[in-house]
């Protein structure tokens, strides 16, 4: 069976939106994946289609309600993890990326207003990730991104000639700048080294770029980098005889 992505909205004409297109257009066409929305109004039980209500202990805007949302997610949860988009859970990283992806499919619960009454999202047990540090105005564009992070990586997805192994994060680096045609571009000329025909000498350059831009770029991910590669030099420092 094919990857099955459910998205709770209040907005499910937002979808597929770029999901349709190029890459993961043509994998939902083929069938690699599925995408189904889920009205969350639907699930309202008044005649308004009223979904939130006022914040308890006062306060600006409105909170969906527990029973409203309990009862959209009702309908669709199954064995896959299920995950509140919001700006309070943990960072999306591409480790948690292939962790989804590898699994059955997943269920993404997308907040609007000021979020979601937090008994629903203990009760379902909820996943709650953040696309980063900002603040959209709701859960659909997080959702967009991380299906779209997630496709790209189920098997078939990609061409044998894209490889998820040299990208950025695969090896805990930033990936290194790339270059084509032509080799002289506006006074600018392609490092010597990339038309070499020195693989080793590309590999090595395209390495040390990885390194720079990481360091200079992202010290957090350099740090965790600098242990792990300590990490696995010992490791194999104990190994050898
Ligand atoms: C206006 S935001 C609510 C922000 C919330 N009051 C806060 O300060 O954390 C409405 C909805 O957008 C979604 N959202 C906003 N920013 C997000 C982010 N960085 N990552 C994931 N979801 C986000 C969430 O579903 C959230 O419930």
């Amino acid at each position: 069976m094919s990857w099955r992505a459910t998205v709770l909205t209040l907005f499910p004409e937002m979808f597929p939106g770029p999901l349709g297109q190029s890459l993961a257009g043509r994998a939902l066409e083929r069938g690699l994946w599925s995408l189904q929305t889920e009205d969350i109004r639907a699930a309202a039980t008044d005649r308004h289609g009223t979904v939130d209500d006022t914040p308890f202990g006062g306060g600006a805007g409105m909170v969906m309600r527990p029973d409203i949302v309990a009862a959209a997610l009702a309908g669709v949860t199954d064995d896959r993890p299920a995950v509140f988009l919001t700006p309070r859970g943990r960072p999306l990283t591409q480790a948690t990326v292939h962790r989804l992806a590898a699994g059955p499919g997943i269920v993404l619960l997308c907040g609007r207003y000021e979020g979601v009454d937090q008994r629903v999202i203990e009760a379902a047990g909820l996943e709650e990730i953040s696309v980063g540090d900002y603040v959209l105005s709701g859960g659909e564009p997080a959702a967009i991104v991380l299906l779209d992070a997630c496709v790209r990586l189920l098997p078939g997805v990609m061409g044998a000639a894209a490889s998820a192994e040299d990208e950025s994060f695969s090896a805990g680096l930033l990936e290194y700048p790339h270059y084509t045609r032509p080799a002289e571009w506006q006074g600018r000329r392609v490092p010597e080294v990339l038309l070499s025909g020195h693989h080793a000498a590309v590999a090595a350059w395209r390495r040390a770029e990885a390194e720079r831009i990481t360091r200079e770029r992202r010290p957090d991910l350099w740090a965790a980098y600098l242990v792990a590669t300590a990490g696995a030099s010992v490791a194999t420092a104990t190994r050898a005889p």
